[in-house]
């Protein structure tokens, strides 16, 4: 893929993030995610290729846009495989709290696993400790090896986990190693990503969250050369059927990097909507708004964060009554 979609696909997440951005803490979740999503698809068609959905917005039965299977861009070479979480952290959004970001991971076509919308078991760690985790083994030996892999003090280190009962038992076994957990109520994808960035303080993401973000996780990892394990965590009979019918045939198979993203010609971009561990949220200003963007290369490794500064005077779609002309 060239260099130039970079900026093509920083543009997708950034559209997104903005439109989705005025719904921070109106507690209407559909609604941000509606916004985020027709903003982010027709941004898609103005670029130059013909990329299939593999990961989106669901069904085609049951998304009108961005579903499994619809074909994005202008039809034009190269064929790419998409995926896209328009709105990653619904209820961030909702809530108006830390954490929500928009972001695609975009690959050669076959190269993205056709995660089914279902739980994962996940573990993810940035470069330096990437070769050390091992999803089946004790939580302690993860931490223990992560730890000496970071040359870090247990007690220095921070996992992401996200608050739910069903990661009870993790939680207390990673407390019982030494480290520190930080709980987050929803978005697995930024903390898993923040873990391949040392600045951001997180050194590791472990726990069951939805499968389709430990793909777009993993792309932004196998860029940077960090690693996650996963496995899927089928809840009945219809997760496995629909797992099967995407053409993953052993459900308790170990994902490694590979089964997950396959290849390192892949770009991932994210845009913050809220504040995160990784990006700044959307800031609205009296002529526009301001958004912060991180895209990375697979092939090259760059790393881009972008901090845009947009103008609605000459974005009109992006403006709102009261954004020109004044407080309403
Ligand atoms: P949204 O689909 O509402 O954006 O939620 C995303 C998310 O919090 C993911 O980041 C996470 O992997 C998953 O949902 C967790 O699922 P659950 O809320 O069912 O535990």
């Amino acid at each position: 893929m060239e260099r130039e979609l970079t900026m093509e696909f920083a543009r997708v997440t950034e559209a997104a993030a903005l439109a989705s951005a005025r719904w921070v803490g109106l507690g209407d979740k559909e609604a941000a995610d509606n916004a985020a999503v027709e903003a982010m698809r027709a941004v898609f068609d103005t670029i130059h290729m013909d990329g299939t959905v593999v990961i989106g917005e669901g069904e085609m039965d049951e998304a009108p846009m961005l579903y499994i299977g619809e074909r994005v861009g202008n039809g034009e070479s190269p064929e790419l495989d998409v995926a896209v979480d328009p709105l990653e952290g619904t209820n961030i959004v909702a809530k108006g709290i830390a954490g929500a970001i928009a972001v695609v991971a975009i690959a050669k076509k076959g190269c993205l696993l056709h995660a089914p919308d279902m739980y994962m078991d996940k573990i993810a760690v940035g470069p330096a400790a990437a070769g050390k985790i091992k999803l089946d083994a004790p939580v302690a030996e993860n931490v223990s090896n992560v730890a000496k892999a970071l040359g870090k003090s247990i007690c220095d280190m921070t996992v992401v986990i996200l608050d739910r009962p069903r990661h009870h038992k993790l939680i207390q076994e990673v407390r019982n190693c030494g480290a520190r957990v930080r709980l987050i109520t929803d978005g697995d994808v930024s903390p898993a990503v923040a873990c391949a960035f040392e600045d951001t303080g997180v050194d590791m993401m472990m726990g069951v969250g939805g499968a389709p973000e430990g793909v777009l996780a993993a792309a932004a990892l196998r860029c940077m050369g960090g690693e996650m394990q996963g496995r899927l965590w089928p809840e009945n009979e219809g997760d496995v059927a629909r797992a099967q019918a995407l053409g993953i045939k052993d459900v308790n198979k170990l994902l490694t990097m590979d089964d997950l993203v396959s290849s390192d010609d892949v770009f991932f971009a994210a845009t913050g909507i809220t504040e995160g561990a990784l990006l700044r949220g959307v800031t609205f200003t009296s002529k526009g708004a301001l958004t912060h963007t991180v895209v990375i290369r697979g092939k090259s490794g760059t790393v881009r964060f972008i901090e845009a500064r947009h103008r609605f005077d000459k974005k009109p779609q992006y403006a709102m009554k009261g954004c020109l002309d004044g407080p309403v």
